[in-house]
């Protein structure tokens, strides 16, 4: 193995741990968003990106989740977090830019703090339209770029490439509230907010859902 590609492997076993230990505390910054945004979901789910599992827990008992996950170190949380909650998981190791299901086919997907981290947002936005059924819905929760101009702004800018590094191509800087609005859906539903803890690179955040057409 190379070693560009063994750094890679570790870097995203060490993402694999973090995003573990995370577990607890992103159900304490996310928890209620997420319970309120996914209370309606239906019996069948794609997840985008769905690392350890951090959604799991407020998906209904018995729900049927595809998981397109490409980091296979994530996979033994998924699954035992999947097995915890009562669910039926199936992973697809692949990334969310090419998703191997038919259109039409997903009655919706979800995705949480992960268009940051894919190599090209428009690309899963695209085949997030392509698979979701007419009138499907796309659940969303996403740390975004904060605004223009603002001090937040340049430290996210000083901050990125470092960051990209350090956490398996997560970028701070991205319009990602922008790439949802021009998706092309048929309505977007969105909210902003920001962390407690509003220094931190990643505060300023949307969350919300868009019907397709
Ligand atoms: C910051 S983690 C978020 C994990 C989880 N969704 C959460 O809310 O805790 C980003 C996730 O996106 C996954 N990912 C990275 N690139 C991806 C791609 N191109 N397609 C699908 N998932 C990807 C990573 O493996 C990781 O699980």
């Amino acid at each position: 193995m190379n070693s560009p590609t063994k750094n890679r492997n570790i870097r995203q076993r060490m993402n694999a741990w973090l995003l573990n230990q995370a577990d607890r505390i992103m159900d304490r910054v996310y928890g209620a968003r997420k319970r309120a945004i996914f209370s309606q979901l239906p019996q069948t789910v794609v997840e985008i990106g769905p690392g350890a599992g951090a959604n799991l827990r407020y998906y209904a008992p018995r729900t049927r989740v595809i998981a397109i996950e490409p980091n296979r170190a994530l996979h033994p949380a998924l699954t035992e977090r999947a097995r915890r909650y009562g669910l039926d998981l199936e992973i697809h190791p692949i990334r969310g830019e090419n998703i191997d299901l038919p259109d039409q086919s997903a009655p919706a997907v979800v995705g949480s703090l992960v268009l940051c981290s894919v190599s090209d947002p428009d690309r899963v936005l695209s085949e997030v339209r392509r698979i979701l059924a007419p009138g499907g819905r796309y659940l969303f929760i996403e740390h975004v770029a904060a605004m223009p101009g603002t001090p937040l702004r340049g430290i996210q800018q000083q901050l990125r490439t470092l960051w990209r590094w350090l956490f398996d191509g997560c970028h701070l800087n991205r319009d990602t509230h922008l790439a949802i609005q021009h998706a092309g859906f048929a309505r977007v539903d969105m909210d902003c907010f920001t962390l407690q803890s509003s220094w931190l690179p990643f505060a300023p955040h949307i969350f919300g859902w868009a019907l397709n057409g």
